[in-house]
Parts: C-alpha cells; sequence; structure tokens
C-alpha cells in the first residue's frame, strides 16, 4: 500500500462521521443500559431476572422518551411563535425504518425522486419531516420555502455540519462547499471569468462541437449507433479542460466507444482501461460521485457503512494526484511571470487566459486550487452533459419539436453560419427546448441546506415552523412537476408552454417554481456559459443531421427504464431511459446508457 500522504490543515478540520456515529450510538445503545444497571446495583435490586430486561429495555424506553420530548418541546416552540410543526411522517416500524427502506428501493428501481413524489401525495403536503431514526430531516417541494432559503432568508443557512461531512474531502474550500466569508471570497474571484465577454469566446465550443459532429458524422453515414451520453460527456469535458487549465484533454480524438461492447463507468464515461490518460481521472471522478451519493440517500447512518474504511479516500487520490502537476505547472508560470514584472496579473480580458492561471494569481495554495478545480469541473462537465443528453433524448422523442427546432437554426444561421451570442439569444424556440428540458430534468435535482442554530418560521407558507439544526433537502425536479403550479399537462414535454403569457406571468411571480440553476446569492454562476454551450452544440448539430432515433437494443437491462414502469402515470410510463441521480442527474449506466442513431 501507498503511504498514507499527510492531512492538509484543511483536512485536519472536517468533522469526524465516525466521532459523530460512535457518540450517538453510545448515547443511544450503551448509556441507557448502564445507567439502569447502576441504579439497580445501587439499590440492591431483588433479583437478576427482574432487572436484566430491564436494563435492555432501557433503550426502546429512552429513544422513544427522547424523541418523545424533542417533539413535544418543538410543538410548544412553534406555538410560542404562532406557527405549526411541519407534517412529520409516521411509518409503521421504528424509527421509520419502513419507510427508508421503501425510499431506499425507490432510488434503485423507482422513477427519479418518485419515493419523496409518493410520500408527499400520501400526506397532501409539498414539505415534510421524515424523522428517519427519529431525526429532523426536512424534504420540500415547496417554491416558497425555496425561496426562502435560497433568497430572502439566506443568512439563516449554510450546507451544515453533515453536508460537510459527506464532500469535504472531495469539494475542500472550493467554491460550491465554502461557507460565509470564504464563500463570498471565492464568488468575488470566480464571477469575473463568467462574464458576457469572456463567456462568448466561442472558440472553444466551436472546436469541441467540430470534432463531436466528425464523429457523430462517421457512424451517421453507416447508421451505427452512438452512446449519446458518453460523447456528449467528452464534448463538455474538453470545453472545460480548454476553459479551465488550458492543454485540452482531447477525449474527442479518441474513436467512440461500440454500444454494447465496452462497459462504462457508473456515470457513463469510457471505460478505464480505454488507454487514454483521463480515463483513470473520469473513473475515479465518477466512482466518488456515486459514493457521496449514496451516503446521502443513506442519511445520518451512512458512517456505519464506512467505519473501518472512507471509501471515498482512493479515488479522490486518485484525482488529487492527476490534478496537482497541473497546478504546480501554473504556479511556476506565474513566477515566471512575476520574475519578468513585478505585478503581472492574467487579464481575464486576453482570450487564451485559463480559470487556472487566473486562480493562481490570487493564490500559492496548490490545495484550495485543486478544489477550486474540481468544483468547476463538475459544474461544468456533469451539469451541461446532462442538458445535452436529455434535450437529444426529447429531440428523438419528439420528432415534430426537432424539425421545428432545426427550422429555427436554418432559418437563423443557415446551414454553415457560425453561431453568436446575440443571435442565440434571440432563438426563442431553442430558448424554449433549453428551458423544458431543464423543468423536466433539472441538471441539479437535489440541493441540501441547513438552518443555523436557531428556531425559524418559514414566511409564506402555513407559518411553517423549522427547528434549530435541521437539514432541508430541496428538489427542483419535484416542484417542476407540480400540477398545482404547472397545470394539468405537467409531464408533458412541450416547449410551447414557454410562450404562454400567462405561464410566463406566474413564473416571474413564483420565481422558486423553476429553479433549475437555484437562485439567490448562490445562483449557478456558469448559467450562461451553460446555455451558451449547449445551445451552440445544439445549432451545429441541426444544421448537419435531421433526425434522431433510439437503439434500445444496444441498452441492456438496467440501463432500459423497468418493465414495470410501462402503463404507471406520469413520464415513468413513457420514458425510453432511467434518469438517475449522482450529484448531477444522468442516463443510467449498466455498460451503455442512453443510445441512439442519428440521421
Ligand atoms: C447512481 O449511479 C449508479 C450507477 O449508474 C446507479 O446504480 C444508481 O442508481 C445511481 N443513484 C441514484 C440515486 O440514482
Amino acid at each position: 500500500m501507498a503511504p498514507r500522504r499527510q492531512l492538509t490543515a484543511f483536512e485536519r478540520s472536517i468533522p469526524d462521521y465516525r466521532k459523530r456515529i460512535l457518540i450517538s450510538l453510545a448515547r443511544a445503545l450503551i448509556l441507557p443500559p448502564l445507567l439502569t444497571f447502576l441504579v439497580f446495583s445501587l439499590c440492591r435490586s431483588p433479583s437478576i431476572w427482574f432487572s436484566l430486561p430491564l436494563v435492555f429495555l432501557s433503550i426502546p424506553i429512552s429513544i422513544g422518551l427522547r424523541s418523545q420530548y424533542t417533539l413535544w418541546s418543538q410543538d410548544r416552540e412553534a406555538a410560542r411563535l404562532g406557527a405549526h410543526p411541519i407534517t412529520r411522517v409516521r411509518g409503521r416500524w421504528p424509527g421509520n425504518l419502513d419507510i427508508v427502506l421503501r425510499l431506499l428501493k425507490s432510488f434503485e428501481s423507482g422513477y427519479v425522486l418518485q419515493g419523496f413524489a409518493d410520500l408527499f401525495a400520501e400526506y397532501g403536503c409539498t414539505t415534510l419531516n421524515t424523522r428517519f431514526f427519529w431525526d429532523d430531516q426536512i424534504i420540500s417541494m415547496d417554491e416558497k420555502l425555496f425561496r426562502f432559503v435560497a433568497h430572502t432568508g439566506f443568512a439563516h443557512f449554510e450546507k451544515g455540519i453533515l453536508w460537510h461531512e459527506r464532500i469535504d474531502k472531495l469539494l475542500g474550500t472550493g467554491l460550491f462547499n465554502a461557507e460565509g466569508n470564504q464563500w463570498r471570497i471565492g464568488r468575488q474571484i470566480a464571477r469575473p471569468f463568467f462574464t458576457k465577454e469572456r463567456i462568448s469566446d466561442f472558440h472553444i465550443f466551436e472546436q469541441t462541437s467540430s470534432k463531436a459532429l466528425n464523429l457523430i458524422s462517421n457512424r451517421a453515414a453507416a447508421y451505427q449507433p452512438i452512446d449519446v451520453q458518453d460523447l456528449l460527456q467528452r464534448v463538455t469535458l474538453d470545453a472545460a479542460s480548454l476553459f479551465l487549465w488550458g492543454p485540452p484533454l482531447n477525449t474527442l480524438d479518441q474513436p467512440l466507444t461500440q454500444p454494447g461492447r465496452v462497459v462504462l463507468g457508473p456515470k457513463g464515461s469510457a471505460p478505464a482501461d480505454g488507454g487514454g490518460e483521463w480515463d483513470v481521472f473520469t473513473d475515479a471522478f465518477e466512482t466518488v460521485a456515486v459514493l457521496i451519493t449514496r451516503r446521502g440517500v443513506q442519511g445520518d447512518t451512512w458512517p456505519l457503512l464506512e467505519l473501518f474504511k472512507d471509501k471515498t479516500e482512493e479515488p479522490i487520490q486518485v484525482i488529487m494526484d492527476w490534478l496537482e502537476p497541473l497546478v504546480r505547472q501554473a504556479l511556476s508560470r506565474k513566477a515566471k511571470r512575476r520574475e519578468a514584472n513585478a505585478d503581472a496579473k492574467i487579464s481575464i480580458r486576453d482570450d487564451d487566459s485559463v480559470f487556472l492561471d487566473y486562480l493562481a494569481d490570487q493564490t500559492d495554495d496548490v490545495e484550495h486550487i485543486r478544489y477550486e478545480l474540481i468544483t468547476f469541473l463538475i459544474a461544468s462537465r456533469d451539469t451541461t452533459s446532462s442538458l445535452l443528453t436529455f434535450v437529444i433524448y426529447f429531440l428523438a422523442l419528439h420528432p415534430d419539436v426537432c424539425s421545428r427546432l432545426r427550422e429555427e437554426v436554418l432559418d437563423t444561421f443557415g446551414e454553415m453560419g457560425s453561431p453568436t451570442f446575440e443571435h442565440l439569444k434571440k432563438m426563442e424556440y431553442l430558448r424554449a427546448v433549453l428551458k423544458e428540458t431543464l423543468r423536466i430534468f433539472p441538471s441539479a435535482p437535489l440541493v441540501a441546506r441547513t438552518s443555523r442554530d436557531e428556531s425559524l418560521v418559514i414566511p409564506g407558507t402555513t407559518k411553517l415552523y423549522l427547528p434549530p439544526k435541521t437539514q432541508i433537502m430541496m428538489s427542483s425536479l419535484l416542484a417542476h412537476k407540480r400540477p398545482d403550479l404547472w397545470g394539468a399537462d405537467v409531464e408533458a414535454f412541450r416547449p410551447d408552454r414557454w410562450f404562454d403569457p400567462a405561464l410566463l406571468n406566474k413564473v416571474t411571480q413564483t420565481p422558486f417554481m423553476y429553479s433549475p440553476f437555484y437562485g439567490g446569492p448562490r445562483v449557478c454562476l456558469g448559467q450562461e456559459f451553460a446555455l451558451n454551450q449547449a445551445g451552440y452544440f445544439i445549432v451545429r448539430l441541426l444544421q448537419r443531421f435531421q433526425s434522431f432515433s433510439f437503439a434500445p437494443e444496444f441498452m441492456p437491462a438496467g440501463s432500459l427504464p423497468p418493465a414495470h414502469w410501462a402503463g404507471l402515470p406520469g413520464r415513468q410510463g413513457i420514458e425510453k431511459i432511467h434518469p438517475a441521480i449522482n450529484f448531477t442527474l444522468h442516463s443510467k449506466v449498466r455498460g451503455t446508457s442512453f443510445c441512439g442513431r442519428v440521421g
């Protein structure tokens, strides 16, 4: 085994999940019997046959009493504030274990987030307290709550200790993970890089699109299938590498995979034995995404399964080792620049400047720069490839939408014209297709926040009371599918809804009913970048090709929707892929993912 590396200062500050779970186990399982035993020994209890059962019974009794006391004191606090407690889930088994198991099953084989949707339907509300293992944990699809958490009540929330426990080793001091001042500074530094001038620098998009189109052409000529998700992840990964650090990864220079003959990584990238230098990296990258998502799905108790081994440690090491030389090179480039001119700074106006050099100008902290690179890599690769994958999915599912969009593309740019920022912005149907895709399949379907150490009443709602230090999971995906907000055809993919003045008005009045990019001060920085990149790619694609079809014969069971979905109501009954969540939304992978043909 390789020697363990020295922990960084930041890593030493990460909350220790083992300590937390052991303390709470001791509190629940050891302390009560011990106390009972002590009491009995002091009282010289009559017989061991009388005291022994009580010693054991003390465990459930104390859990029950503590839980009842918490509920009682929360209800009292809520009443004092003139508010109502959030509806609590009441399962049949202790700690709502039956519901936990139901949810875990649904995460594996059910429709995406259907487990939550079923709970909301059962209780007839949009915010619930799951009380899994007697703990408060809020799930919500209430746009008023989103608005408070993301925007009007921003200062009352943070990512929270449970989040940090799960994710800190990967995202560290990066922008996505940072809190308070560190976040403010990180955001200030990054923002200029996403201004209009920067993100309308389209040569990155041209370079990656044209390579991808050539790959598609070869396949299309022979009417051979393409693993769409794999291709699009290469597009966004190569673009991200150009934008973030310069030397491109060139994953698009490799031939496309043969659907059915290779086994792709958990989120659908090329296999680890593909021979490319990036394979090891993306494999580790996807493995971590799956592991960390699994922790989230398991809830507070995930440390029980990782008591002896932190499963993320090895893949994270691979990622860090891979990025380190890039960072060191950037730092030595900086040193050279400074040698020539003491206050040389990278100008963001310079088209060739990359994010890494720009970051290196601000700090010499190798760790921090690495965390920031990972953050922006996830943010730019996984999300945009998710959006593009689902756009192409919908174009295959709805040929009428495809031909109308193609008409708009040809009207605007002809068969060869290069997309420009101004013209992309004016393509109304394209915008509607992108919006509608992100409505049904938001790339980040679930966002978590934790309240600080204070009781809160959530304004706008029916005066819901939120206990201190409580984690909230907000699902944009479910809010985007509420018939009471969107109308009866909410499950249908219908870009035309984005031309309905009544709906547009409603979305303006109720901004958080549609929040694919989150909102408030932590709204997605790369929103325009992503929309430009996706728009550019689609224009180029439709200039060359006119139809897309599914190739289910190349999709093994596991990446196709399960048989039992057929005929069920809603999207579940019509879907031709299996949407899954690992950090971001993607098409589920079993060897291959979403395969199609282009004509
Ligand atoms: C994450 O990805 C893995 C592998 O593709 C899949 O089995 C799992 O269901 C996904 N997780 C969720 C919550 O969808």
